[in-house]
């Protein structure tokens, strides 16, 4: 099993290095798993003058599995769009056709308080947002900022999905919700735009292969309101790139932090890029500051969806929960009564918890 390892900017080696230490534990009992590095974003970019290198994308084209980091470096924002870090991200995606992005808010019942909401509203969330990720407004053509008659400068994006885009990521939808518990929101705009008229269409259609699953509709600002007012009433929602991107960082809010959450981005056959949802924080980084368990949680969701080591995965999510039940928190998690550690002690927890 080769996985290409990509750790990118900001805080993306610290966190990356501590969920390499996770899976050098489980080598050691004898997984097979052979990592190769590579650089990314704004680190590509100094490397190698491209934030996806060529050789980087072949790497990640002939591994089993991609682990990332994350991308974005304020210092490089002055660049041209296509040679900005975010263009990493965008282009694995894109070229490994990773169009599937599963991103579980699940709340550890030990992180209730971490969450600003009233613990009640929280305790027990399971949710599973999916998320387009290969087309809509993000990669829609046209796109530009172009000069009026007027002289006045203009900014234009397309948002678009075709049939067969919105009809794979609907099935991707109503699978995991027959894992799960069989209720699929799907989260539109079809009130305002013709796209999302025919996202719900096509949904619709999709939903009679599924009669088990119970489906209903959504529109994204009231979607952003119920997630606040009743976040459990949901349990798989499946929408575009976009309204995805958002709704997944709110949602990681409800579950105390964004430094918990994993994500999986999955092509046709399941191979996939496994990242933290959140981003290069550059703010913190090189500080030991930031919380690594998004990213050993991400390495998990590796080995249960590319590889199939369900067993593997388990170890590492019950030594996560082990690690928060101690009371061990980094800085974002941290509440009174709990002892804040730094990003390197809480990968020693880990893997304290997973030898133990
Ligand atoms: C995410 C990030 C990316 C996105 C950025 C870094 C391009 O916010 O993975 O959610 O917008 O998709
Ligand atoms: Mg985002």
């Amino acid at each position: 099993m080769k996985i290409a390892v990509l750790p990118g900017d900001g805080i993306g080696p610290e966190i990356v290095a501590q969920a390499l230490r996770v899976l050098e534990v489980l080598k050691a009992d004898g997984l097979k798993l052979e990592l190769e590095h590579a650089d990314v974003g704004g680190a590509g970019y100094r490397a190698s003058g491209h934030p996806l290198p060529e050789a980087t994308l072949k790497l990640a084209k002939d591994a089993d599995a991609v682990l990332f980091g994350a991308v974005g470096d304020f210092s490089l924002d002055t660049l041209p769009r296509h040679l900005r870090p975010e263009q990493a991200i965008l282009g694995l995606r894109k070229e490994l056709q990773l169009f599937a992005n599963f991103r579980p808010a699940v709340i550890y019942p030990e992180l209730a308080d971490a969450s600003t909401l009233k613990p009640e509203v929280v305790a027990g969330l399971d949710l599973l947002i999916i998320r387009e990720l290969t087309g809509d407004i993000y990669f829609g053509q046209p796109r530009g900022i172009r000069t009026l008659e007027n002289g006045e400068r203009e900014g234009f994006d397309t948002m678009r999905y075709s049939e067969s885009e919105i009809r794979r990521i609907a099935h991707t939808g109503f699978r995991a919700a027959r894992k799960r518990n069989r209720k699929l929101c799907s989260v539109d705009k079809a009130n305002v735009l013709d796209t999302m008229q025919l996202w719900r269409e096509i949904v619709i259609e999709v939903g009679k292969e599924y009669p088990d699953v119970e489906l209903s509709h959504i529109y994204v600002d009231n979607a952003a309101m119920q997630l606040l007012k009743n976040p459990k009433q949901f349990d798989v929602m499946v929408t575009g790139n976009m309204f995805g991107d958002i709704l997944s960082d709110q949602a990681s809010m409800l579950t105390g932090s964004i430094g918990m959450l994993p994500s999986a981005s999955l092509d046709a056959n399941d191979k996939g890029l496994y990242e933290p949802i959140h981003g290069s924080a550059p703010d913190i980084a090189g500080k030991n500051l930031a919380n690594p368990l998004a990213t050993i949680l991400s390495a998990a969701m590796m080995l249960r969806y590319s590889f199939n080591l369900e067993d593997a995965a388990l170890r590492i999510e019950t030594a996560v929960k082990r690690v928060l039940a101690d009371g061990i928190r980094t800085g974002d998690i941290w509440t009174t009564g709990t002892t804040k550690v730094g990003t390197k002690e809480m990968g020693d927890a880990v893997i304290k918890a997973l030898t133990a």
